[in-house]
C-alpha cells in the first residue's frame, strides 16, 4: 500500500516536471532559441525616415561588412516603417516602388552573412500611415518567410483604434503565432513604447524583445532621460528576451563624443540590443571606433546576459554596474551634470574584495591594482568604463 502511494506520488511528480517543461518551451517556442545575447544590426528609420529604398540599404548594408562593423557583431538588417505597398487580391501585402524586388534584396543582405529585419503594426496602419498587418496576420507571416525575414519589428500604433489595452498581450501573441507557424525562426521586436509595463508579459507573448520608452530620437537630455530610466527593469531580461531602450543614436549628430560614449556604455550595461541608426556610408572614424570597441561591445554581449543597474547616485552622478560571466564587474561612472566631476567607486560597496585590478575599456589601457576604491574625473555628460577583477 505504502509502495503503490509512492508510485504514485512518483509518476505525479515526473508528470508535473514533464507539463512543466513542455508548457516552458511552448510558451517561447522558436523564441528562445533566437536572441541568446542581446540583438545588434542597424536600423535605417533615424537617418532615413520614410525616404528609404532598396538602394540605400544595400548602400549600407555594403559599409557594415566593408567598415568590420559586421564582425563586431552587427548582423541584422533592419528595414522600419515605409516600405509596403499594396495587397493583392489574395490579401498579400507587395512592397511599394522603393523595394522593387524584396527576396533578391533579402538574398543579398544574407550573401553578405547578414540578417534580414521588416516591419509591421497589429494596427489596419503603420505609424507613418503604411499597411499594417490587422486581419492579415498570417498572410504577412507567409510572406515575410517566403521573403527570407530573420526579424519582425511590431509596432502598436494605429492597433490602438482597433484593440483596447486589455488585448494588447492577444494582439502582439496572434503575430507571434503566426510567425511560428512559417516554421522559420523570426526573431520578434515588440514596439508599443513601454505600455501596459510590457516588461512584465514581453516574453510570454512570444516577444525577443520589448521596447521600454518612448521614441528616442533626440539630443543628450532624451537619450539620458531614457537610458537612466531603465534602472529596477533588471530582472526582466535575459536570454532570448530584452529590455529595448530603442536605437543607438550615435553618428546621427546629435549628441558629443562624450554624450556618444554615454550611450553606448549604458546600453552595454544594460544588455540592450545595439541598433546603430545612422547613416553608414558617411560614418566618421570616430564614431565606427565608439561602435565597434570589442571590449565594449563584450560587456553587452556576455553570454549570462544579465542587465546592469544603478548601485548609488548623488544628483547627477551616478555609480552603474554589470556582473560579467567571467566573475568580473563592469562599472560606469556617469556624470549627466555640466561640469567635469571626480566620482568614486568604493569595491566594498559593490561586493568586491578589497585589491582590485581595474582596466579602461574605452582608452583599452590596464590602470593598475587599487586599495578599497577607484577615482576617476569624469567630463561633463560623460562616462569613465571600467571593468574591475
Ligand atoms: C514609431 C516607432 C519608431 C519608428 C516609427 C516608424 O514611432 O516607435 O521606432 O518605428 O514608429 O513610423
Amino acid at each position: 500500500m505504502r509502495l503503490r502511494a509512492r508510485q504514485v506520488w512518483s509518476t505525479t511528480f515526473l508528470m508535473a516536471v514533464f507539463i512543466g517543461v513542455w508548457a516552458g518551451t511552448r510558451s517561447y517556442g522558436q523564441a528562445s532559441r533566437l536572441a541568446s545575447t542581446p540583438p545588434m544590426g542597424w536600423n535605417d528609420w533615424y537617418q532615413y525616415g520614410c525616404t528609404v529604398s532598396d538602394a540605400i540599404v544595400r548602400a549600407n548594408v555594403d559599409v557594415l561588412v566593408s567598415s568590420g562593423m559586421r564582425d563586431a557583431g552587427y548582423k541584422y538588417v533592419n528595414i522600419d516603417d515605409c516600405w509596403q505597398g499594396k495587397r493583392d487580391a489574395q490579401g498579400f501585402i507587395h512592397p511599394n516602388s522603393r523595394f522593387p524586388d524584396m527576396k533578391a534584396l533579402a538574398d543579398y543582405i544574407h550573401s553578405k552573412g547578414l540578417k534580414f529585419g521588416l516591419y509591421s503594426s497589429p494596427g489596419p496602419k503603420t505609424c507613418a500611415g503604411y499597411e499594417g498587418s490587422y486581419q492579415y496576420e498570417r498572410r504577412d507571416a507567409e510572406t515575410y518567410a517566403k521573403w527570407g525575414v530573420d526579424f519582425l519589428k511590431y509596432d502598436w500604433c494605429s492597433a490602438s483604434r482597433v484593440y483596447a489595452p486589455d488585448q494588447m498581450q492577444a494582439a502582439y501573441r496572434k503575430m507571434h503565432e503566426a510567425l511560428e507557424s512559417t516554421g522559420r525562426p523570426i526573431l520578434f521586436s515588440l514596439c508599443q513604447y513601454g505600455l501596459e509595463g510590457v516588461w512584465r508579459w514581453g516574453a510570454s507573448v512570444g516577444g525577443n524583445m520589448w521596447r521600454t520608452t518612448p521614441d528616442i530620437g533626440g539630443n543628450y537630455d532624451r537619450v539620458s532621460l531614457f537610458g537612466f530610466m531603465q534602472n529596477g527593469l533588471e530582472t526582466y531580461t535575459g536570454p532570448g528576451h530584452w529590455n529595448d531602450p530603442d536605437i543607438l543614436q550615435i553618428g546621427l549628430g546629435r549628441l558629443n563624443h562624450d554624450e556618444e560614449l554615454t550611450q553606448m556604455s549604458l546600453w552595454c550595461l544594460l544588455a540592450a540590443p545595439l541598433l546603430a541608426g545612422n547613416n553608414l556610408t558617411k560614418m566618421s572614424n570616430d564614431t565606427l571606433k565608439i561602435l565597434t570597441n570589442p571590449e565594449v561591445i563584450a560587456v553587452d554581449q556576455d553570454p549570462e546576459g544579465i542587465e546592469g543597474h544603478r548601485v548609488w547616485q548623488e544628483g547627477p552622478l551616478e555609480v552603474w554596474v554589470k556582473p560579467l560571466s567571467d566573475r568580473s564587474m563592469v562599472v560606469g561612472l556617469f556624470n549627466r551634470s555640466e561640469s567635469p566631476l571626480p566620482i568614486t567607486v568604493r569595491f566594498k560597496a559593490i561586493r568586491m574584495k578589497d585589491n582590485v585590478r581595474v582596466r579602461d575599456l574605452w582608452a583599452r589601457k590596464d590602470l593598475g591594482d587599487f586599495h578599497g576604491h577607484y577615482t576617476a574625473k569624469v567630463p561633463r555628460h560623460g562616462v569613465v568604463l571600467l571593468k574591475l577583477e
